[in-house]
């Protein structure tokens, strides 16, 4: 649903600054990955988790030639619901697995290592990683397909423009996710964040003092979550405007395919946007 649009604003986010607490970062980061994940039967088309499996599914055929690297990965996202999707199908087709990597400027080092302990496939860089200057870590003989999961709109024109090139130079595909657009609509919906984060303290922070208080007398997390979703649709870029990135002059697109769509979770509320590039 698109109600008007306007120019996008690079504005900045509470979890984007130095200042902001680790606690306070670190659950932001696990509010979302929850939300990956919130499936409601009867209702949802699966999760934005197993819809971003899809995007995997329909763009990329030779998924077992890939390290997937999850650029600013948070407290993981998708990828664990990815990487056990995605290798169940690999499997049941006789074909080796695909390798994740996680990595971020903010590494969330003790979910990471939960993940990795119970999926062998997911690994992580433990030192933090700014996706503006980011190395190939695919083997040689491996593909690289880098991934964005609802970050792409944190970087301005020039560094996202960088962010591209790498990935056009150094790795094989990307992928850019996001659940935010720079409409009406999606605004008037960003409160929903708010009510979001008191059931993702009740249930993975119950035991937590901080966040408790921090979430119910309080609500700075609530808050936090709903300000920097709200300025996430600010940021977002349309198709356009992410395609316009690629208008440099020394970068070589030959063999490079370009896809956008979007795919309908929980109608009319959440939406999975999708901008995938594949080099052939
Ligand atoms: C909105 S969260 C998304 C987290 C995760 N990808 C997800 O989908 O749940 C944005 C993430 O980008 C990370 N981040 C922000 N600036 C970054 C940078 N320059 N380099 C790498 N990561 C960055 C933050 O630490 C945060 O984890």
């Amino acid at each position: 649903m698109q109600l008007f649009a306007w120019p996008r604003s690079q504005l900045l986010e509470i979890g984007d600054q130095r200042w902001c607490p680790a606690w306070l970062h670190q659950h932001e980061q696990l509010v979302l990955t929850q939300l990956w994940n919130l499936s409601l039967p009867g209702w949802s088309r699966g999760s934005l988790a197993t819809q971003a499996c899809a995007v995997f599914k329909e763009h990329l055929n030779d998924l077992s030639s890939y390290t997937v690297l999850d650029v600013c990965a948070g407290a993981g996202g998708p990828t664990p619901v990815l990487e056990s999707e995605l290798n169940k199908q690999l499997e049941v087709e006789g074909r080796g697995p695909v390798q994740f990597v996680l990595t971020d400027l903010y590494p969330h080092v003790e979910e990471w290592e939960r993940i990795s302990k119970k999926q062998q496939n997911v690994t992580y860089i433990e030192t933090p990683i700014d996706a503006r200057a980011i190395p190939r870590v695919a083997a040689s003989l491996k593909k690289e397909c880098r991934i964005f999961n609802i970050c792409f709109h944190h970087f301005g024109d020039e560094d996202a423009a960088g962010i591209l090139k790498s990935a056009i130079e150094s790795a094989d595909s990307f992928i850019i996710f996001e659940i935010t657009a720079r409409d009406l609509w999606t605004c008037l919906c960003s409160p929903l964040v708010f009510f979001w984060t008191f059931f993702v303290t009740i249930v993975w922070y119950w035991s937590s003092p901080v966040h408790l208080l921090y979430t119910f007398i309080v609500p700075v997390a609530p808050l936090t979550i709903w300000i920097d979703g709200f300025i996430s649709c600010l940021r977002t870029r349309t198709t356009e405007e992410t395609w316009k990135l690629l208008d440099q002059p020394d970068l070589d697109l030959t063999n490079w395919t370009f896809y956008s769509g979007k795919k309908t979770v929980q109608f009319p509320f959440i939406t999975l946007y999708y901008h995938v590039g594949i080099k052939s």
